[in-house]
């Protein structure tokens, strides 16, 4: 009989930065011309980012988020380690990386054997140095768990579920920065060395209408207005709720000890168009915050793509799926925090569901 324990952390690419870096999303969306001045006016602003923007543009408040959101880590790494799993089993996106044009998937399992991963693509990209001063270059390996990962697979198309499955990463790409970033950030003091557990990530379609819209999900808003050409959406929070049950299953028949991880912030401000790309949707993400609490799912399943896509929450399908494994196994939330930002792209939340002491 399984053992399973349920972790929820943010993979946020500017927290792998450096502090003068922490606010870069925001900055950009300053640049934007098609924002009107007003909105851009710190002066207009709420309370919370008049407050992290100060003088210095957040970067004092960089290193208090970055105090807040590595105190989360270390509690879901002490947790982990506690629970000392065989496998990670990770919900993360693809942001226009693994998956594009050819083909995507709405679920992917990757049944990857172990892989190199470069960590610091995104920073790369955004031309900003990582916070551990390595080279930009720097790879890790990320162990794989491909015949845990098939035997997932075979159990949901059985239960009905049609997931997509790869065993080959797409060439010439930095590895999807979801699951990346998940093991760089659960061991934040030992980022380029060898991480103890196993991981098979499940690519969940979170981008949806803007996967490749907006081709990994910032856009300006010249673009926007000029009329995109929306791609179907993903899947629904419901169906993402529907794979989590089913994972939750089919890990159940298994005698493996697994830690079911949702890998994402919520909110994102870059998402959230009618804030102008300004600011997260702290109001949606504390509504779903309070109901994850207080364990009402009813009140997650009922959310729509049209609400979730509304609040720049694409993202946050990856908890719609855990969630549902968290239903599913009857685990109980021990553990949560929500740290609310205005400045630095999306709130993030951190969790621990554990089986009750009763089960
Ligand atoms: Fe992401």
């Amino acid at each position: 009989m399984a053992e399973v324990l349920g972790l929820g952390l943010t993979h946020y690419p500017m927290l792998a930065g450096a502090d003068t870096h922490m606010a870069n999303l925001l900055k950009g969306t300053l640049r934007d011309p098609d924002i009107p001045e007003q909105e851009k006016d710190p002066g207009g602003w709420p309370a919370i980012m008049r407050q992290e923007w100060g003088d210095d543009q957040g970067t004092r408040a960089a290193a208090e988020h970055r105090r807040e959101l590595r105190s989360g880590l270390d509690r879901v790494r002490e947790e982990l380690d506690a629970f000392n799993p065989d496998v990670l089993v990770v919900w993360g996106d693809d942001q226009y990386e693994n998956f594009r044009e050819e083909i995507i998937p709405s679920f992917c399992v990757l049944a990857y054997d172990d892989t190199e991963v470069e960590p610091f693509g995104v920073l790369n990209k955004l031309k900003v140095p990582n916070v551990w001063g390595l080279p930009d270059e720097t790879t890790f390996t990320m162990q794989g768990s491909p015949v845990f990962a098939r035997k997932i697979v075979s159990d949901l198309i059985a239960s009905g579920i049609d997931v997509a499955y790869s065993y080959e990463q797409r060439k010439g790409i930095n590895f999807p920065h979801a699951f990346g970033n998940t093991q760089v950030f659960l061991d934040y003091e030992n980022v380029g060395k060898k991480f103890p557990y196993p991981m098979v990530p499940i690519s969940v379609n979170c981008y949806g209408e803007h996967v490749i819209a907006r081709k990994g999900g910032m856009a300006r808003f010249a673009e926007i207005t000029k009329g995109e050409q929306l791609d179907p959406p993903g899947p629904t929070p419901r169906r993402c709720f529907q794979l989590g049950q089913a994972v939750g299953r089919a890990i159940r028949e298994s005698d493996k000890r697994v830690a079911l991880v949702a890998s994402s912030s919520w909110s994102h401000a870059f998402l959230n168009d009618k804030a102008w790309h300004l600011r997260p949707d702290t109001e949606a993400d504390r509504r779903l915050y309070d109901a994850m609490v207080a364990g009402d799912y009813a009140a997650w399943t009922a959310v729509t793509t049209k609400e979730v896509v509304a609040a720049g929450q694409h993202e946050m399908l990856n908890w719609f799926c855990l969630l549902g494994a968290v239903q599913e196994l009857g685990l109980d939330l021990s553990w949560s925090t929500f740290v609310e930002t205005g400045i630095f792209n999306s709130n993030k939340c951190f969790a621990v569901f554990q089986e009750s002491a009763s089960s």
